[in-house]
């Protein structure tokens, strides 16, 4: 049995994007097991933009990190040993792992960590993306916010991302037309030329907002946000009378005091229903739903990509990587 864990602690809060020592890499002794704990190995850490919001100095929906405890993250790991009878060895789990090498759960922390089956054709890193919170984000938002009637016009930022990705293709599935905006001609192409989006454009060419008028003549039924900002004011400004607004995710204001959202009078003349979620308001449906999205995955109606970095040394890298827009799909460090 291993004796020491590497881990990530928070030493400094970011300004802005991580800088070098706000996580440091320490080895620690790993304590004996005791009855009722379990040892996980933990194999991939899912790199999710509320990583930097947890970092800030203030709580969120979850409460800040205190400085110097090992860093909150998302990941899949392996039961190595167990005194605890609901886990054997060999069990993958996913869960806060923490970002560390070596996870101990606890008898009461048991329930926390959903234990995830052997699926033939499905990796085991699907169920931090298309079968896991992104995946799972993107269908609760388009089939319990969004709610897509067939015709509507769907637009969806930070397109070519792990939520953005999924949800564009489900807004396919019911029948949407889809429109999709990221950070670059390729991530443009992957979603027009794989994924079955109608049209995408890239933020970052000048003539972008007349590519956004051109892609949607109806105007815009459904913004799936992901970003805010001038994004958000660029889609705001399509839509139509009595459009919904899926408020997923304000990326573009994770580093920095910016407000992403300032437009509000557009919601009033437009008479916009804007509706905020969070994924784990529905954590009680995410195994039905990860049936559902895994059956789509199956058939070919919905694809997925991943970007995977190795070694938990890169994360903070990895981190910055989602700001840099650097990711296609869900983006992953794999551990062990
Ligand atoms: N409500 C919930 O429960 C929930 C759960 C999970 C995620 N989310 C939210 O969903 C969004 C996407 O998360 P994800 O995990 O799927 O990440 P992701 O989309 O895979 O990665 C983030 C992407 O955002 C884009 N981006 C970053 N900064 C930007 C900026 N300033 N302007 C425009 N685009 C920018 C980049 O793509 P480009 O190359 O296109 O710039 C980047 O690849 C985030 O806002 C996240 O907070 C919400």
């Amino acid at each position: 049995m291993p004796t020491t864990n590497r881990q990530l602690l928070l030493q400094a809060r970011p300004a802005g994007l991580l800088a070098p020592g706000d996580l440091q890499l320490t080895e620690s002794p790993l304590p004996e097991l005791q009855q009722g704990q379990a040892l996980a190995r933990v194999k991939f850490l899912s790199i999710d933009p509320t990583m930097r919001v947890w970092m800030a100095d203030r709580d969120n929906y979850l409460p800040k990190i205190p400085l110097g405890n090992v860093m909150r993250g998302f990941g899949l790991a392996e039961i190595a040993e167990s005194k605890n009878p609901d886990f054997k060895k060999g069990d993958k789990v996913i869960g806060l792992v923490g970002l560390q090498e070596y996870v101990i759960i606890t008898g009461n922390e048991s329930r926390s960590f959903q234990k995830v089956p052997a699926i033939p054709f499905i990796s085991d890193s699907a169920f931090l993306g298309v079968l896991g919170i992104t995946g799972l984000t993107a269908y609760f938002g388009m089939t319990e916010i969004a709610k897509p009637e067939k015709g509507e016009t769907l637009v969806v930022s930070a397109a070519a991302g792990a939520t953005g990705s999924i949800a564009g293709q489900i807004g396919k599935i019911h029948g949407c037309r889809v429109v999709g905006i990221a950070g670059t001609d390729d991530k443009c192409k992957w979603l027009t030329e794989d994924l079955g989006f109608d049209a995408a454009t890239n933020y970052k060419h000048p003539d972008w907002k007349e590519k956004l008028a051109a892609a949607t003549p109806q105007g815009i039924d459904i913004d799936f946000e992901n970003v805010g900002g001038e994004i958000m004011h660029a889609v705001l400004d399509r839509m139509n009378l009595h459009g919904r607004v899926v408020l997923c995710g304000l990326i573009s204001g994770y580093t920095s005091e910016n407000p992403a959202l300032e437009n509000f009078a557009t919601i009033i003349v437009k008479r916009l229903r804007v509706q905020g979620f969070l994924v784990i308001d529905f954590s009680a449906r995410f195994m039905d739903a990860a049936t559902q999205l895994g059956k789509w995955k199956m058939f070919g109606k919905i694809k997925d990509r991943e970007t995977m970095l190795e070694g938990l040394e890169k994360v903070p890298e990895a981190i910055n990587m989602l700001f840099a827009g650097a990711n296609t799909g869900k983006l992953i460090v794999k551990v062990a």
